[in-house]
């Protein structure tokens, strides 16, 4: 027998194998309405109308709330306890205007988050799916349209539960949730992580549906989510959380993973602003920080700002605000980028954490081979960027992951430093499938992957696993189908910086 054809033979295998992984599911939902980044950028009333039913159209009663709120919103400095927006809700049979959305996941509690549309009674039924342990709780809201947060806790760890909600007797939303494991018993576990849904891609079944489907403990969302560039006009900063929260698939997500999230330049006021730009006072910064906090469900263990860490079993999870503390008088200089005070926290976290990895969230890029930084770290602030690396190094803080958002598409990049360690930045920027950059940088030699952002509906995913010697971390980037588009494995030996 001559094998002379087997290397053609082999890549058409692999080629026929990839065109079948790669295909499309059957159960997926076309979409129905494209809506571009310009577009998403504008939100008009005929744009986010679009977006509503951008998959699947969404339940009359929903869809006149919505837009009957938007209008509200539109013509009105109002929030959600305004009695229009409370009128409209009741009348289209909406007992709850947002949630829930859980987060704050720890081994005994979870957080959850919602926003009642009156002050009727709230009952929370939770249960382990063996059934043996089940929990009450009843609330009563103090305020009509205002968010409330309730700790769910006396739970048991590493436990999957699900719970019901009902508001007089009926029952309004479910979900499912796990809690996380004692540090010492962690063995593994799953992260999902990404940004830029720009609006459209909370809309997306399949997408949340992809995540789902792979039982990430929580999820980080690194920016330019749900309001885009609505300046500072906090109502209508409101109305895009509504146009989120109404959506069918981002609710399935919002009620069944613990999310954590941090904000970039199109959440906080428009393309690539940050700090006060000319027109923005100190006073509308409190008031978007203020109205970012209420709109998410992050652990609150900082102030002022929406920084914050958490640990979720065996992982330090730090979320930076890379947008409100920028001194824009003070570009290039240090401290200029994350403020002074944010830079010691961090510095702070970074050596009394215990966590066997810890994962640094930027709203931009840490690494400046894509676009030079442009708007991140590299044009901003390059002396507290190298301390911070330099710290690390120096006190050996082992296990430290860099994730980043903002630049459209998905990539992975080593940074490499003197003594031969590199950084490992991930950047799956990818929940919109929105246009970007170039996929590659000039030099690719410190580029592990990417892929350009246009159509790219895919999200990034860590699995920690915690066994003593072979302990690692596997980052995978995901499509809205569940296909497996990149797999890298990074042994915890490669995270600590002397060996
Ligand atoms: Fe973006």
């Amino acid at each position: 027998m001559r094998f002379k054809n087997v290397p053609s033979l082999v890549a058409l295998i692999v080629t026929l194998f990839s065109a079948a992984t790669f295909a499309q599911r059957t159960d997926s939902i076309p979409v129905r309405h494209d809506v571009t980044l310009p577009q998403a950028h504008k939100g008009t009333l005929e744009i986010d109308s679009l977006l509503l039913d951008s998959y699947v159209r969404l339940p009359e009663n929903s869809r006149k709330f919505y837009l009957e709120a938007r209008s509200v919103f539109e013509e009105n400095e109002v929030d959600f306890t305004d009695e229009r927006i409370l009128s409209t809700a009741v009348k289209n049979g909406i007992p709850l205007i947002s949630g829930p959305m859980l987060g704050d996941l720890k081994e005994n509690s979870v957080t959850i988050w919602f926003r009642p549309a009156s002050k009727d009674l709230i009952e929370i039924e939770i249960a382990d799916l063996a059934g043996t342990e089940t929990k009450l709780y009843f609330f009563n809201p103090s305020v009509a349209g205002q968010v409330e947060r309730i700790v769910l806790g006396n739970l048991s760890s590493a436990t999957k539960y699900s719970y019901f909600m009902k508001i007089q007797g009926a029952e309004v939303a479910n979900g499912t949730f796990q809690t996380a494991s004692k540090i010492e018993e962690t063995s593994e576990i799953r992260l999902a992580f990404a940004s830029d849904f720009h609006k459209i891609g909370l809309h997306n079944p399949n997408l949340m549906n992809a995540i789902l489907a792979r039982e990430p403990m929580a999820m980080l969302l690194l920016g330019d989510l749900a309001v885009d560039d609505r300046d500072i006009n906090l109502s209508m900063h409101r109305s895009d959380y509504l146009l989120r929260d109404v959506s069918q698939a981002w609710k399935k997500l919002a009620a069944n993973v613990p999310l954590y999230a941090t904000w970039d330049d199109h959440d906080y006021l428009n393309n690539d602003l940050s700090g006060l730009p000319k027109g923005v006072t100190k006073e509308d910064r409190e008031a978007l920080r203020e109205l970012w906090s209420e709109n998410w469900n992050n652990p609150e263990n900082t102030a002022p700002g929406i920084y914050f860490n958490s640990r979720i079993g065996d992982i330090e999870v730090i979320m930076l605000d890379t947008r409100s503390f920028r001194e824009n008088e003070r570009r290039g200089a240090y401290t200029a980028y994350l403020g002074e005070k944010q830079l010691s926290w961090l510095k702070d976290v970074l050596t009394s954490s215990t966590a066997t990895f810890k994962v640094i969230s930027s709203g931009t890029m840490w690494s400046d081979y894509i676009s030079d930084g442009k708007d991140s770290w590299g044009t901003w602030d390059t002396l507290a960027r190298e301390e911070i690396y330099k710290l690390i190094e120096r006190e050996n803080i082992p296990g430290v992951l860099l994730l980043s958002g903002d630049r459209h598409g998905a990539r992975g990049f080593t940074i490499p430093r003197k003594s031969g360690f590199e950084f490992y930045e991930f950047g799956p920027a990818s929940l919109g499938g929105v246009p970007g950059p170039e996929a590659i940088a000039k030099d690719s030699s410190k580029q592990l992957f990417g892929y350009l952002g246009q159509g790219l509906k895919a999200f990034g995913e860590f699995t920690f696993t915690m066994e003593e010697e072979d302990a690692a971390v596997t980052f995978r980037l995901i499509d809205e189908y569940g296909n497996v588009m990149e797999e890298h494995k990074i042994s915890y030996n490669q995270l600590i910086p002397n060996q």
